[in-house]
């Protein structure tokens, strides 16, 4: 079996991180997104992936490389243009040839991994296998309908959801699945959508299984949803200290800090990650932080909050929280009169200010 992974698209939805980064690369819990989905394949015996890459593409062949360090071969496929989630199937046709495959898109991430999906879709001779999840906002997801336990129309994002069960981003195909897509239209908005891909197998008689998942998933395309899947994964991790922690410092909980981070006069309160070479300097870090490498937090105080590499935040009294702040940011007081806000942020930055 392979593994297919998407690692194209826009994420306009997370701008402006995504302006200059891939949106599979913001790590969650300091590890990218990306890197999950990797490891969920190689978890389940599987060690030829394929990576469909987009405008990011030399991001993520750096941040991936050849897969040696995931303990598999990874190839990568470039995409000229976002033209759909099937369109990215239609051109890993040569990668994945008769094989069968799962398609991980690379944003999508799940709890409890996908060995046992695998096992259900390898013994159940299913030509495809979808996993569906109950959600509250259903009109943001592909949408199965059920009956009698049989999926039987998938609609994408459906102004009027007929269930609440979302298709999740991971799916299982045999090669039929070249079939439906050398057969589909592209959609209203342009692509070659994956859930019309789905229904083509269903009406035209394929076997296709759905299972219903119990742990959690998450989409991460919003910055609401990154925070929740760094609050998740924070929880699973196991408390270590690599770093140096002086006599004035206290970690409470969970916490992990990473080889060359040093923490002075500083409180961290876990579950909280802080990153290679960061330092922590009479400050705060609250429960479900992660600080990423090369950051200086001096004088301040943060919780719930992502932090990318090389930032520098510096007497910052006021808690920053829920906050997603990019790479080399500088946060800091600014001495210059008149007292007052100064900023300078990139396009479609928010602010929330008390
Ligand atoms: O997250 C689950 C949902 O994913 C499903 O419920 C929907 O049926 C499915 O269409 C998809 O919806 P999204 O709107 O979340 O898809 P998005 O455009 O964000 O693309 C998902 C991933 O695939 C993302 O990592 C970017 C990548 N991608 C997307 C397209 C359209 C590509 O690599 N190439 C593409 O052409």
């Amino acid at each position: 079996m392979k593994g297919l992974i998407l690692s194209g698209g826009k994420g306009t939805r997370l701008r402006p991180l995504t302006y200059t980064g891939a949106k599979q690369l913001v790590p969650v819990a300091n590890k990218p997104v990306l890197f999950y989905a990797i490891e969920d394949l190689v978890e389940a015996g599987i060690t030829d992936v394929g990576v469909i890459v987009g405008d990011t593409a030399d991001q993520v062949m750096a941040a991936v490389g050849d897969g040696s360090k995931f303990g598999c071969n990874v190839t990568y496929i470039p995409q000229d243009a976002p033209l759909g989630i099937a369109h990215a199937v239609k051109i890993a046709k040569p990668f994945v040839g008769n094989d069968r495959f799962v398609l991980f898109l690379g944003d999508n991430f799940i709890r409890d991994g996908i060995v046992p999906l695998v096992q259900h879709f390898q013994e159940n001779d299913l030509n495809s296998l979808i996993l569906l999840n109950r959600v509250k906002n259903p009109q943001d997801f592909g949408v199965a309908e059920m009956d009698g336990g049989k999926v039987v129309r998938l609609v994408e994002k459906p102004r009027e959801p007929k269930s609440d069960l979302a298709v999740i981003g991971i799916y299982m195909f045999d090669h039929h699945v070249f079939e439906a897509v050398d057969s589909i239209k592209p959609s209203a908005r342009g692509e070659l959508e994956i859930t019309e891909t789905i229904q083509y197998l269903i009406d035209n008689g394929y076997r296709v299984g759905a299972h219903l998942l119990t742990g959690w998933w998450i989409d991460t395309g919003k910055m609401e949803d990154i925070l929740e899947a760094n609050r998740l994964i924070l929880e699973t991790l196991e408390q270590r200290v690599d770093g140096r922690v002086d006599a004035e410092s206290r970690l409470i909980g969970k916490v992990v800090i990473e080889q060359g981070a040093e923490i002075v006069n500083s409180v961290v309160r876990g579950p909280a990650i802080i990153g290679e070479r960061t330092r922590i300097v009479n400050s705060y870090v609250g429960p479900f932080s992660s600080i990423y490498m090369d950051c200086l937090i001096s004088e301040s105080e943060i919780e719930h909050s992502i932090v990318l590499e090389n930032c520098c935040i510096l007497d910052i009294r006021e808690r920053i929280e829920d906050s997603l702040i990019g790479r080399n940011v500088q946060i800091n007081r600014s001495p210059i009169k008149p007292k007052a806000y100064k900023l300078m942020l990139g396009d479609h930055s928010r602010i929330g200010i008390p």
